[in-house]
């Protein structure tokens, strides 16, 4: 199997330096050779082009929206040619804003897309609801059509999904306007709630059952701060009672073993946060799980 890296270090979406570094952090990690070990052709395609924030003077309900729009559409692009390519694009980010240029991406050639967006977070805020103007607040209520125009329609085509073939898993922290839409539009978000009653096994289960029934592929979006901060301490927006490593690794086992996976992107890694790279590490670990690596 053929799999390309596209690193995107966007902080644009966070107005916070250092999840711009997300991608070269993951890179020292050792990515490429994890992956290598366990047999895959991979190719590097480099970084997209990001702005410095220091470019521009920035407030209002959509932080840097330009600059997020612009390098999102060239990361739509990448992430469509590699896939025209025949290979499996694994985006680096950057903050979660750039979920809506992977996503743009991939269902211009998925038709139906399932979505397994895991998260502390439910990156279901439009301008009216964010409580920060924060983009990468946003992604997954723009990729559903609900936001900035130049966000739900990137790519020229929207929406990209369907609440239904989408699951939230490690929800802890939502904001009032997120509730209200996930109520209307009768999106599944496994919280912390349901994990510790259920247990991750049976939550993965559930949730590859409903992202893949009706659907051509899967997305993995992985926010890293899904991750309890205990073991994911270099992100942006901790938020304690996460999902443990433990967990974390065990719900990618059981996703690679359902071999349902098109593309996926691990965000938010920042290491300017972090000790001694740990969450980069975290990631590349949990890229081998998602990729088939076992123990025995
Ligand atoms: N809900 C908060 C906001 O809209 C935090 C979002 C955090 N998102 C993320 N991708 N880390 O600003
Ligand atoms: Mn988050
Ligand atoms: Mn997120
Ligand atoms: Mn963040």
């Amino acid at each position: 199997d053929k799999i390309s890296v596209i690193g995107v270090p966007m902080d644009l979406g966070a107005d916070r330096r250092g999840v711009d570094m997300g991608p070269s952090a993951i890179r020292y990690a050792g990515i490429a050779k994890k992956l290598e070990r366990l047999g895959f052709d991979l190719k590097d395609t480099g970084n997209i082009n990001v702005p410095q924030p220091e470019m521009y003077v920035e407030a209002g309900k959509y932080k840097y929206l330009e600059q997020v729009v612009k390098a999102n559409e060239q990361l739509a692009e990448a992430v469509s040619k590699e896939i025209g390519d025949g290979r499996f694009p694994l985006v680096l980010g950057g903050d979660h804003s750039i979920a809506i240029g992977t996503i743009a991406g991939v269902a211009k050639h998925v038709q139906n897309l399932g979505v397994i967006w895991f998260d502390a977070h439910g990156d279901l805020n439009t301008g009216e609801t964010s409580p920060s103007g924060n983009i990468h607040g946003m992604s997954l209520a723009a990729c559903l059509g609900y936001g900035h125009e130049r966000l739900v329609s990137l790519g020229g085509f929207f929406p990209k999904l369907k609440p239904e073939n989408i699951v939230i898993i490690g929800a802890r922290d939502l904001d009032p306007g997120e509730r209200a839409l996930i109520k209307e539009i009768g999106l599944n978000v496994y919280t912390m709630h349901e994990i510790d009653k259920l247990g991750m096994a049976r939550v993965m289960e559930e949730a590859i059952k409903q992202v893949s029934r009706e659907t051509d592929g899967v997305h993995l979006s992985l926010d890293l701060d899904g991750l309890d901060p205990h073991d994911a301490p270099g992100v942006g927006t901790p938020v304690i009672g996460g999902i443990s490593y433990r967990e974390s690794h065990l719900a990618l086992e059981i996703l690679a073993e359902a071999d349902v996976l098109v593309s996926a992107e691990f965000v938010e890694v920042n290491p300017i946060l972090d000790r001694e790279n740990a969450t980069a590490q975290v990631a590349v670990e949990l890229i081998g799980s998602a990729f088939g690596e076992k123990l025995l």
